[in-house]
Order: C-alpha cells, then sequence, then structure tokens
C-alpha cells in the first residue's frame, strides 16, 4: 500500500506538514511526486532531479525511504528543499526569530527611503523586521537562519490575511508599477497592521507542531547541475553509487523567468530593490533555442553515467513542440537501452497539473511524461 497517505491526510503528519512547505511556480502536484517514487523504485534506492524545484521528488524519495540528491540554481526553490528535508530545531529558531526582530528599530531611516512599493505592500513593523532579516540573516551557510529566512520566504507575499503584505499573489511576485496601480484603484495603499513577530511566531510553532519528518539520507545542491553534476559523478564512483530513478521536470523553452517571477523572495536574499531580468546563463527565461538544447543535453548526458543499467528516467515537461522534441531527442540519444512511453496529461480535467495550481493565467497548452524504463540489470 502506497505511503502517499501521510501526505493526502491532511497536515496530521510532520511529513505531510513539511512536505507543502514553499510555493514555488511549476511545482510537481504532491501526491504525484510520491507516486513516482513508490512505483519506479524501491527503498535504499538513490534518486536523482537535476532540476528540483522546490524539492517535491527529493523530499518524496527522501519520505519513502530512498537515497535522493537535488540541485537547484534558484536561491528560493533550494531553499525551500533544503529546509523541508532538515530544519533547525525549533526553539533556536524562535531565539533568532526574536534576534532579529529586537534589532528592528535600527532600520526606521532605511525603510523611508525604500519606493513606494514597499511602503503601500508592508507596514513599518514588517519592513523594519524585513530588513533586519535580510541583513543579518545567514541563509546560505547557517541552518538555524536558513530554516527561519525560508519561513519568512513563504509568508513574504499573499492574499491579505494570509502573509505579511498587502494583497499580492503567492506564487510569483507581482510587477511593482503594476502592484501599486491596483493596489491604488481598489483602494488598498494601506498595507495591513501586523506584529510579524506574533505572526511568524504563530507559522512556526504550527509548522513543527507535528515536529520534523522522518528522512532518509537526502540533500538538495544550491547550483547549476551543467556544472555540479561533474563532481557529484567523481563523489558517487569513488563511492560505488549508481542511481535507480532520475525524475525531474526541467524548466519550460520560453515559458518561464524562475528569478524575475519571484524578484521579492530574492530582495528579502539579499538580491536587487528592484525586479531585474538576470544576464546569468540559466537565470531568465530560456529564449535562446541552441542555449536551451545545450542545457538539457549536457545535463541529462551527465546524468546517464550516473544511472544503473536498470534504471527509469521520469521526466514531465511541455507539450509544445521544440521543449517536447529537443527533450525526446535528448533522452533517446543517452538513454539508447531504454524503452519509452509517452503520457499525455489532458489539461481540462487535470485541475492539478503544474501550471493550473494557484489560479494561474499564463496556461501552457499541456504536459506530457516521458519515462523511460530498462528492466535489464
Ligand atoms: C519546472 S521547474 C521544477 C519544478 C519542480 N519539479 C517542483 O516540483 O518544484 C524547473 C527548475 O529548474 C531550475 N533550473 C533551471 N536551470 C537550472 C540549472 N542549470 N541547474 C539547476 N537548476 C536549474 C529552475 O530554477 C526551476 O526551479
Amino acid at each position: 500500500m502506497l505511503k502517499t497517505n501521510i501526505i493526502t491526510k491532511g497536515f496530521k503528519t510532520a511529513e505531510a506538514r513539511w512536505a507543502r512547505f514553499g510555493p514555488y511556480y511549476a511545482m510537481f502536484p504532491l501526491e504525484f511526486a510520491f507516486e513516482v517514487v513508490d512505483k519506479y523504485s524501491n527503498p535504499g534506492d538513490y534518486i536523482i532531479d537535476p532540476f528540483a524545484g522546490r524539492c517535491s521528488s527529493i523530499y518524496a524519495g527522501g519520505v519513502l525511504g530512498r537515497n535522493s540528491l537535488g540541485i537547484e540554481i534558484n536561491p528560493v526553490g533550494w531553499l525551500f528543499g533544503t529546509v523541508k528535508l532538515h530544519p533547525a530545531d525549533k526553539e533556536e529558531v524562535i531565539d533568532r526569530l526574536l534576534e532579529v526582530f529586537g534589532n528592528r528599530k535600527l532600520y526606521q531611516n532605511e525603510i523611508e527611503k525604500m519606493p513606494e512599493f514597499y511602503r503601500f505592500c508592508y507596514c513599518d513593523e514588517v519592513l523594519k523586521f524585513l530588513l533586519s532579516a535580510r541583513y543579518n540573516l545567514d541563509w546560505r551557510n547557517n541552518d538555524v537562519d536558513a530554516t527561519l529566512m525560508s519561513i519568512l520566504l513563504v509568508y513574504l507575499h499573499g492574499k491579505l490575511g494570509d502573509g505579511l503584505s498587502n494583497q499580492m499573489r503567492m506564487t510569483k511576485s507581482m510587477g511593482m508599477n503594476y502592484s501599486v496601480q491596483w493596489w491604488k484603484k481598489n483602494n488598498m495603499i494601506t498595507p495591513p497592521k501586523i506584529n510579524p513577530c506574533e505572526f511568524i511566531l504563530n507559522k512556526i510553532n504550527w509548522r513543527f507542531d507535528k515536529g520534523k519528518p522522518q528522512i532518509t539520507e537526502s540533500y538538495v545542491i544550491f547550483g547549476d547541475s551543467s556544472i555540479e553534476l561533474n563532481s557529484i559523478t567523481e563523489k558517487a564512483q569513488l563511492n560505488c553509487i549508481k542511481f535507480s530513478l532520475l525524475f525531474t521536470s526541467p524548466p519550460y523553452f520560453s515559458i518561464t523567468d524562475y528569478h524575475a517571477d519571484q524578484w521579492l523572495r530574492l530582495w528579502l536574499l539579499g538580491g536587487d530593490e528592484n525586479p531585474q531580468t538576470l544576464e546569468d546563463k540559466y537565470k531568465r527565461r530560456f529564449s535562446n533555442k541552441l542555449e536551451y538544447y545545450y542545457l538539457l543535453d549536457n545535463v541529462f548526458g551527465l546524468c546517464a553515467k550516473l544511472m544503473k543499467r536498470k534504471s527509469t528516467i521520469y521526466v514531465r515537461t511541455d507539450k509544445r513542440e521544440f521543449t517536447f522534441n529537443s527533450t525526446l531527442e535528448i533522452l533517446k540519444k543517452h538513454f539508447k537501452k531504454h524503452a519509452v512511453q509517452i503520457i499525455e496529461k489532458p489539461l481540462k480535467i487535470d485541475t492539478k497539473t503544474q501550471t493550473k495550481l494557484y489560479g494561474d493565467k499564463s496556461m501552457k497548452p499541456g504536459e506530457v511524461d516521458i519515462i523511460l524504463t530498462n528492466s535489464k540489470k
């Protein structure tokens, strides 16, 4: 019997409570992630996801007793993933919250110079508190700071009352001008009065209420998989490790800019005050066909060296011609001995596809699963 009931039974276990941690654009439906791991691997197997997002694949692997390894280039996805796999101790997170809150008074002058957007989005107490977190939390290197920061990221914006902000979407940060105009038009220029310490303390207490999840050795690396996979391959060879399941969803060609879409969360992590389209490769929308093809070719080629002969490659992607054809061609090239199965996802019935979650309007026409299997040892 599939252990997905850990997840589907609301928030009754620590595993279920942490599983949904972190809103992210184009995330896997949770039950789907658990079903794939359960069907195509066994406890003790190794699983890899080179485009991990908020790490549902890796988390499902860890909960179901698989050793799982993710790679993610976007700090927001990485932080959600790394914290849900290994949250710090609750008491330490609360102590740090109190410190950050205590330091907020230092930032009174600074908030007065901030763009109108921030003043409409957050009340003064929240904005000072956010600046204190932005300047003081060492989220890359310290697990307590990472846990607190990731909880702040979850509640940074959302429906009025659900988060620290004025009315906003949750998965994606809206543009500055758009938001300001929208708040003005809807008579909402006064942000909600919130005591951020009390608000976040409640969220910490709720998240930890059932404890921490039980996870088999599982990690997510912060970086570019086309680089990180080289050292992973070396380490795996040294330790005689081979992977049984590659389970991923690569970025879709020309659809999403994962960094620009998370600009406000990236600001809290120390990024620019204004929304930015980054110049770095793989940190902006994929609009160059060669660069996109090269990334998939490189990453799946490197992954192929890590996989057992008897393994499954499960890739969820976009049905659109260029993304689908390139992905299929590349997978067939690197996994020549595997049999290929293609499952189309009918959009109109499946309301839980990645793109439809949170009522997203920038619809893709559909998704498709490419499954490659080789049952010979
Ligand atoms: C379709 S999303 C994956 C969503 C994921 N399945 C989930 O449930 O959250 C693709 C992810 O690939 C990441 N990505 C793109 N290029 C990358 C690279 N070179 N190395 C690692 N991650 C990359 C993006 O930041 C994005 O989070």
